[in-house]
């Protein structure tokens, strides 16, 4: 059965077409006192023209306004978001209760040390809890998302590889199952990148491995588990062959939502790591944000970890930029502090049964969806899965039925639509990650809606093929939409 769906009537008039001189949202009472002067705040010559103009509408108009616009877009609070390789996981509203304590969030970053001593408690906090759930030895919660945190970490290996034999190494290995943004921070860093085939189980492929670590590779770039969902199992003997020749490993943890509790990375070999807090740690993101992606790494490469840390000594915290073989800083201040607040709060929330058992409802969510829908979606990879599952439209492909049309469709059915077409090596990949946030009812609608919609692909396929029906705009441009949007209202 369909569920409702956020309906639109096209034709209700905009904001600005509601605008009238008459029209007041708010007056500032009067001036109260004799001799303050009246002046014009901003002289108009200082307004451009075009932000002139405003609409004048009245307070009920206004919050309508926003009310409705509110409701054009699809949400976590709304509804399950299965966004794979995004854990779209619900934020809870506690972390924004306390992210929003005013001794907290109205801190000037540039407040003397002895003034924000319960700030820096708040980051030093953080660090010492991802130590422990990684098993790294030293932190930085700089970098402002999971891509910078990878530039970030193959700097510090740059400079690591620089300091031992004056040279940076030239190339960096990187299985075809990697996250795209992996490539593009080793070229970013100055690498050229070899890319290791999969094998039949998804994995990457450990002969390959072998035979290309020399030793001009400065590390192996590994998402673990990968973007098929699939854990690296033979990570003990990849680690090996690439400290043999002198290479190091970064290890992509953006998907620590499947490991959590259960495996740390820093006791299988890995040299440096980042993680997620936008995905594991239920900070918002998709437009709620902004990121975080903390770096971790192996006590050997700590002097390298961007500065000023944060550090304690003597049961006082403060910050320290005295370390001249630090990349320097990544970000502003000390990273975007509100993630850092809204994730030690959950951390602390959860405590470490907590997160441990979020982590396998993650995966227990995932191989349920998978269960559910083998029958009807092709599986590439019969191999086991942890937190998200990956079909593609092969069968559906028969009858003309496209995974973009899949996914459309699915917006009919009031769900958000999984990741398409990634990760590449799938074609017509459906990456679905249903996370832990989610009851076994809203799980079993969104099953039933890919099932009809299986079966529509095969009875029916221009139903498939036609929709979105419900939604405002139907097929968007979407590259367009990309490269030239227009963001301003126009007549
Ligand atoms: C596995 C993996 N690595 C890296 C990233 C990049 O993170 P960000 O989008 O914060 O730059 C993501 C993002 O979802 C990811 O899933």
């Amino acid at each position: 059965m369909k569920r409702t769906s956020v309906t639109f009537n096209l034709n209700e008039p905009l904001i600005f077409e509601r605008s009238g001189p008459a029209k007041t949202a708010y007056t500032l009472p009067p001036l109260d006192v004799e001799d303050v002067p009246v002046e014009e705040i901003l002289e108009s010559k200082y307004l451009r023209q075009e932000v002139q103009g405003f609409p004048e509408v009245s307070e009920v108009e206004l919050i309508r306004h926003y009310t409705r616009l509110s409701t054009w877009n699809y949400h976590i609070d709304l509804g399950m978001y299965p966004l794979g390789s995004c854990s779209m996981k619900y934020n809870p509203k506690l972390n924004e209760r306390v992210a929003r304590i005013s001794n907290i969030a109205l801190t000037h970053p540039l407040q003397e040390e002895q003034h924000s001593q319960g700030n820096l408690e708040i980051l030093f906090k953080l660090q010492e809890a991802l130590k422990e759930l990684t098993a790294m030895d030293a932190v930085s919660l700089q970098p402002a998302g999971g891509a910078q945190a990878e530039f970030t970490g193959i700097l510090m290996i740059r400079a690591c590889h620089l300091s031992r034999q004056g040279d940076p190494r030239k190339f960096v290995l990187i299985p075809d199952s990697a996250h795209g943004t992996n490539p593009a921070s080793a070229v970013l860093a100055g690498y050229e990148v070899i890319s290791i085939p999969s094998n039949q189980e998804g994995r990457i492929d450990v002969q390959e491995l072998a035979e290309k670590m020399t030793e001009e590779v400065a590390c192996l770039m590994l998402t673990n588990p990968n973007t098929m969902g699939i854990f690296e199992t033979q990570i003990e003997e990849i680690a090996q062959i690439v400290h043999q020749k002198g290479g190091l490993i970064y290890m992509d943890g953006a998907n620590f939502n499947a490991l959590m509790g259960y495996a740390r990375p820093g006791e299988m070999g890995i040299d440096v790591l980042h993680l997620n807090l936008h995905k594991t740690f239920s900070t918002p993101h998709g437009g709620g944000g902004p990121g975080s992606g903390p770096v971790a790494c192996k006590k050997d490469l700590s002097r390298y970890l961007p500065v000023p840390r944060v550090e304690q000594e003597g049961g006082r915290y403060r910050l320290n930029s005295d370390e001249p073989a630090s990349i320097g800083r990544v970000h502003a201040f000390y990273g975007n502090f509100g993630m850092a607040v809204r994730a030690l709060c959950y951390i602390l929330t959860c405590g470490r049964e907590g997160l441990k058992e979020l982590s396998g409802m993650a995966v227990l969510s995932a191989n349920y969806v998978r269960r559910q829908l083998e029958e009807y979606y092709e599986l590439p990879y019969d191999t086991p899965i942890l937190h998200e599952v990956v079909f593609s439209d092969k069968r559906q492909n028969e009858k003309g039925v496209t995974t973009l049309d899949i996914a459309k469709r699915l917006i009919d059915y009031g769900f958000h639509p999984p990741t398409t077409y990634f990760p590449l090596i799938v074609p017509g990949a459906l990456m679905i990650e249903p996370t832990e946030s989610h009851s076994k009812e809203e799980l079993d609608a969104f099953i039933e809606a890919m099932i009809a919609i299986s079966r529509e692909a095969r009875d029916d396929p221009d139903s498939v093929t036609s929709a979105p029906t419900t939604a405002k705009l139907t097929r968007l441009d979407e590259v367009g939409a990309a490269r030239s949007p227009h963001l301003r209202w126009r007549q």
